[in-house]
Parts: C-alpha cells; structure tokens; sequence
C-alpha cells in the first residue's frame, strides 16, 4: 500500500518531465510524483513501457501522459519539449533519470560503445535541461534533478558510465550556477546498489558478486526504489528551495567505507531497515532465492 513521507498534494499544479519513467527507479518516481498531485510526462524510447506506466498511474488515480524520443537526438528532444509545453504548459520539474551501458572492462570497449554510452547517459541529460530551460523554465523557474550513480572512487567494468554520471556530476554544478538567475536549481541524486530491476541486466557471472553487494554497504543492505524515489521528490520540492548545484547520495554510506578497516555490524534493532514509501517493485530476480 503506498505510503509517501511527504504532505498530500505537495505537486499539486506541478508539471513533471521524466526521461526513463518505464521501469525501475523511474518508474517509481512516477508513481511517487503523480500520487503528490503532479501531471507526469514520461519520456522514453519503449513507447509500450510507457504506456503501462501511465495506465498504472491512471489506474491509481493520477495523472500521467507519455512522449516517444529518443533522447540522444537535439532535434527529436527539441520536438518533444515543445510539443510538452504547448500540450501541458509550464515545466516545472525535469528528473533526467533514463540511462543505459553495458558491463565491460575498459580495455574491450569501443569508441562505438563508449559514444554510445556518453550519449544515453551524459548528452541526453544535458539535451533535456536545456530545452526544458530554453522552452518553459527560464520564463518561471524550476527545478531539475539528474540522477547519476555511486561512481566516486572507481565503477569498475562500468567505465564508460562513471565517466558519463561523473560528468553529469559537472553539468550538474554549472547549470546551478548559470541558472540560479532564472530560478532554475539543478541537483543530482546518486543512487549506490538498489534492489531494482535493473540488476537482472547484468550477466548470470556477475550474480554472486551483486548479491555480496550488501557487504560492501555500512547500513548493510541494498536501498529500495522508493528510498531514491523520496531524494528526488525532497529536490525538486520547495523544502530544497536553498539547494542548488549538490549531489545527493542514496547509498548506505557505501563510499565511506574504508578498506582495510574492519566493518561494524548492525547493533540495534533496526539499525538497518529500509523505506518503503513506494514499494510497488518486484524483487530482482538475481535477489529472488536470497
Ligand atoms: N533510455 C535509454 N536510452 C534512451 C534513449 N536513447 N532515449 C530515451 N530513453 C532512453
């Protein structure tokens, strides 16, 4: 049953565009946005992904609507964008939350692979922000969100993607500073090891290594959907008003783990435990039988 730590009707009025919506953490997102009283426009390429989500969100009493782009295309994102403002008025939120890479160390990636991968998860989100503040947001303010990744330190067999969210990490700081003027805060939520559909894309090699994740974690276990879902509504709500320009960490403390000192176990009851403000995902696969 969905349950939201933040007040009834705290997007009421609000226009949401999020890129990624289909599954996953943006799925969840969403949900979480439209059950706050926002009208969410979900973007993305799998046009059937979308307008599952959007029937879900209907289904449940919200309001959502669906727009077909690929977002590595100026043109295509531009068109979108348009189309968004003259259908549904002012933006004011965007949650750059699509990506896409695949495992390999970065000896076996090509230049193909690697521009791809820069594309999805670095030039598209920067595509976005700028045609939602060229087209709606320089006018009347916003706030923007890009979720990245606990990429601080080293992604291993991900190189492409920590280049790409460390990069996103950069834009990330200048366009807070480049459009405070307008009343535009630009932040990012970096999400560490989330139980979420995205981890059964990794090969079957690489299960026992993702269920060993929580080892790795001082609150030892994986973060939920709805635990990143909450970091991005608390940004672009008026709580954060004062924030711009940061990088939020939704990781269990993940990158303060010091190697070679030993890690503390869980002492109190509940020490640990998660949120499960929305919790509407399956469990991953590569975690069923855990
Ligand atoms: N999600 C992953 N890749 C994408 C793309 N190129 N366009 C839109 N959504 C995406």
């Amino acid at each position: 049953m969905y349950q939201s730590i933040f007040k009834p009707g705290l997007f009421a009025g609000r226009t949401v565009l999020l890129t990624g919506g289909g599954s996953g953490i943006g799925r969840c997102t969403a949900h979480e946005l439209a059950a706050l009283g926002a009208r969410v426009l979900l973007v993305g390429r799998d046009e059937a992904k979308l307008a599952a989500v959007q029937a879900e969100i209907a289904a449940a009493g919200g309001a959502a609507h669906s727009y077909s782009c690929n977002i590595r295309s100026e043109e295509a994102v531009r068109a979108m964008v348009v189309r968004a403002v003259a259908e549904h008025g002012p933006l004011h939120g965007l949650v750059n939350n699509a990506g896409g890479q695949f495992p390999a160390p970065l000896r076996e990636i090509s230049q193909k692979g690697w521009e791809a991968v820069l594309q999805t998860n670095l030039t598209g989100g920067f595509l976005l922000a700028r045609e939602c503040l060229e087209q709606s947001m320089a006018a009347h303010g916003g706030a923007i969100v890009n979720i990245v990744a606990d990429m601080f330190g080293s992604m291993p067999n991900m190189g492409h993607s920590g280049a790409a969210r460390a990069g996103m990490v950069s834009l990330t700081e200048t366009a807070a500073f480049e459009w405070a003027q307008y009343g535009v805060r630009v932040n990012a939520v970096a999400p560490g090891y989330i139980a979420s559909s995205g981890m059964d894309q990794y090969p079957p090699a690489m299960r026992d290594t993702i269920r060993a994740f929580p080892r790795t974690v001082p609150l030892h276990r994986f973060g939920t959907e709805s635990e990143v879902a909450a970091a991005i509504c608390f940004l672009l709500s008026e709580a954060a008003a004062f924030i711009t320009g940061t990088t939020l960490r939704v990781d269990g403390g993940r990158p303060n783990v010091r190697p070679g000192m030993p890690m503390p176990r869980p002492q109190a009851p509940g020490a640990t435990a998660a949120f499960n403000g929305f919790h509407l995902a399956a469990t991953p696969r590569v975690l069923e039988d855990e």
